[in-house]
């Protein structure tokens, strides 16, 4: 499958490190690293890499392969575009860009070209704002507190009050349908259906590039210097493109998640102006939601890095909200989550600039607990003074309540809800019951466990063919096929002693046996010689055999049953010579 090219990527790299940028891991064992998959919801960490063998697995989805295959499936790129960048990762120089598919290179020139254009526009706003047209600009970001080298370390920019610079710009790199594709343009629809010539989407407009998680620009998001009708929204942003999709991105990510990686905790604000006001403070943890709703995309990207969260959005209605969906979303996810408003209804950014940093990590630290914090708001929303406002308050917390997945949290914030609004706490605890039975029903499947002597097999098949190890197994696999019949791990064992020269993961058909696999890989403490197979091989035949007399035994009571004696000879024969067999050392 591969080219010598990714080969040789794929002996430098080290997974578990290129993995472990993107998600939080735990050492598990000898060469064994796990935490939660980045590829499905989950509470309880079943996602593994093989630091040795180079591969990783979840054994929740089934989810698994080589460094090149997370690549690919987390930045959503395709194979090639997956190896250069493992490669860039590990500086090694990358050879002339080959790729497998016509399509494939067509999507990956695509992706390169819009990454390029962002890049160069980037670049662009950041002279504009430089040159004397972005005095206003720049004026206006001193009256907020930016000082040029911050400007210059979040690559603010200006986009001028033009229609056509831009496209001047960068129309010498791309035709105009990907110009059109970027994001940077808008358009009108013609007459006939077909869109109008392209103009530049953002004028007048602070610009602040969105970046993927690897920090590459991928969008935009532009602020109107001024206010009113005639200038638009107050900020404006790229619409989705082949590179940036709103739900799935989380502002400042790039420059944040080693922060959040290392301490597990982040702080969630809504604007950018406030996520960069509080990353200058020093809150590097810090990334912005841009003002939408949390979605469950940024949840789980979120989730990657990061077990414990400080909410701080607006003090107003629409912050509220907004907040309340996020906790929603964050503790279900199993989330410790915190909410801190700040005094006199201030945004983190103009709390920031009244009252300095100091004051606004002693505001962080002293977060609410959620459920606090949703306590007390039922109350403003619900004065529990009525028996009629007291029940709209309970009903308004208990989805919070009945979401949370730990037990012990979910009675303590229901003993606490039902006292702080002087209800009964048996009727908040019999809603509550519930809740729990249809919990119960949806318990997650098991995976079979295997004995050592068949995960010794399956190290030695899955090990280099040339190795001592691998070769007795293949020769034992061949020469006794009945000791494994009826195993589980029986197709596996045979589609590995098949492989060819296949990665041995990739060489298992179906998801399962994969998750076999992973388990005797990652259970592995030492390398497995060729005195492991010959001891697992005799295990298995031992095995082997009292599976038969087991089988004779019930065969010999049966045919003694029928009364037919020529059978009862032979089979009881049969057995005595296993006994004897079994009787060997
Ligand atoms: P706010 O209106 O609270 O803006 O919207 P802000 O962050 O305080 O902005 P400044 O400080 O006046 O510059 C919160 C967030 O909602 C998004 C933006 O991400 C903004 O930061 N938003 C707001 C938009 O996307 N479009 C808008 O027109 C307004
Ligand atoms: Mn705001």
């Amino acid at each position: 499958m591969a080219s010598d090219f990714a080969q040789l990527v794929k002996q430098q790299a080290d997974i578990v490190k290129i993995i472990g940028d993107y998600m939080r891991l735990k050492k598990a064992g000898a060469q064994n690293f796990s935490g939660l998959c980045p590829f499905h919801k989950e509470k309880s960490p079943s996602f593994s890499v093989h630091a040795t063998r180079q591969f990783f697995h979840c054994f929740g989805c089934g989810v698994s392969g080589d460094v090149f295959s997370f690549i690919q499936k987390i930045e959503n790129v395709s194979f090639p575009e997956s190896v250069r960048f493992v490669a860039q990762k590990c500086g090694i120089p990358l050879p002339k860009r080959e790729f497998s598919s016509e399509e494939e290179a067509q999507e990956g020139r695509q992706r390169a070209k819009l990454l390029e254009l962002h890049e160069l526009a980037t670049a662009w706003f950041e002279e504009q704002l430089r040159s004397p047209e972005g005095a206003l600009a720049r004026e206006y970001l001193s009256g907020r507190g930016l000082k040029p080298d911050e400007i210059k370390q979040f690559r603010i920019g200006y986009a001028p009050d033009s229609f056509h610079a831009l496209r001047e710009r960068l129309q010498s790199l791309a035709d105009e349908d990907t110009l059109r594709l970027s994001g940077l343009f808008s358009f009108k629809a013609q007459e006939d259906g077909k869109p109008g010539p392209i103009y530049s989407r953002f004028r007048k407009r602070v610009t602040f590039p969105i970046a993927n998680e690897s920090g590459r620009v991928i969008a935009f998001t532009a602020r109107a210097l001024e206010a009113g009708e005639k200038a638009g929204p107050k900020y404006l942003n790229s619409p989705e493109t082949p590179l940036y999709s709103k739900g799935n991105i989380l502002f400042n990510l790039d420059k944040a998640r080693q922060a959040i990686r290392e301490t597990s905790f982040a702080v969630l604000v809504e604007g950018q102006m406030d996520c960069i006001s509080v990353f200058l403070a020093g809150v590097k943890n810090v990334i912005a939601t841009s003002g939408t709703a949390f979605t469950e995309a940024q949840v789980r990207l979120l989730s990657r890095y990061a077990t414990r969260i400080i909410i701080n959005f607006d003090p107003d209605t629409a912050g509220a909200n907004a907040a309340e969906k996020s906790i929603a979303l964050l503790t279900e996810e199993g989330f410790e989550v915190r909410v801190v408003t700040l005094e006199g209804g201030l945004d983190p950014d103009r709390y920031i600039r009244e009252h300095g940093a100091q004051e606004y990590m002693t505001a962080l630290r002293a977060a609410k607990r959620h459920s606090d914090y949703l306590i007390e708001r039922a109350r403003q929303l619900f004065p529990p003074s009525t028996a009629d406002a007291k029940v709209k308050a309970l009903n308004f917390l208990l989805p919070h309540i009945k979401r949370m997945p730990n037990r012990i949290t979910r009675d303590e914030f229901a003993t606490d809800a039902a006292q702080k609004l002087g209800i009964d706490s048996a009727l908040v605890r019999e809603e509550l019951k519930q809740a729990a039975a249809k919990r119960r029903d949806s318990l997650a499947h098991a995976v079979p466990t295997l004995s050592e002597a068949e995960k010794d097999l399956l190290r030695a098949l899955a090990a280099p063919v040339s190795d001592q190890a691998c070769k007795a197994a293949m020769a034992g696999f061949d020469s006794n096929e009945s000791y494994f019949e009826g195993l589980t791990v029986a197709p596996i064992l045979k589609q590995l002693r098949h492989r060819g020269d296949a990665d041995p993961m990739e060489a298992i058909e179906d998801p399962a046996g994969r998750s076999l696999l992973a388990q005797a890989l990652n259970g592995e403490i030492e390398p497995v010689s060729a005195e492991h197979v010959t001891a697992a091989l005799e295990t298995l035949r031992r095995r082997y055999l009292e599976r038969r007399r087991r089988e004779l035994r019930a065969a010999v009571s049966e045919a003694e049953r029928n009364g037919d004696t020529t059978s009862v000879i032979k089979l009881t024969a049969e057995k005595l010579a296993l006994d004897r067999e079994l009787r060997e050392p």
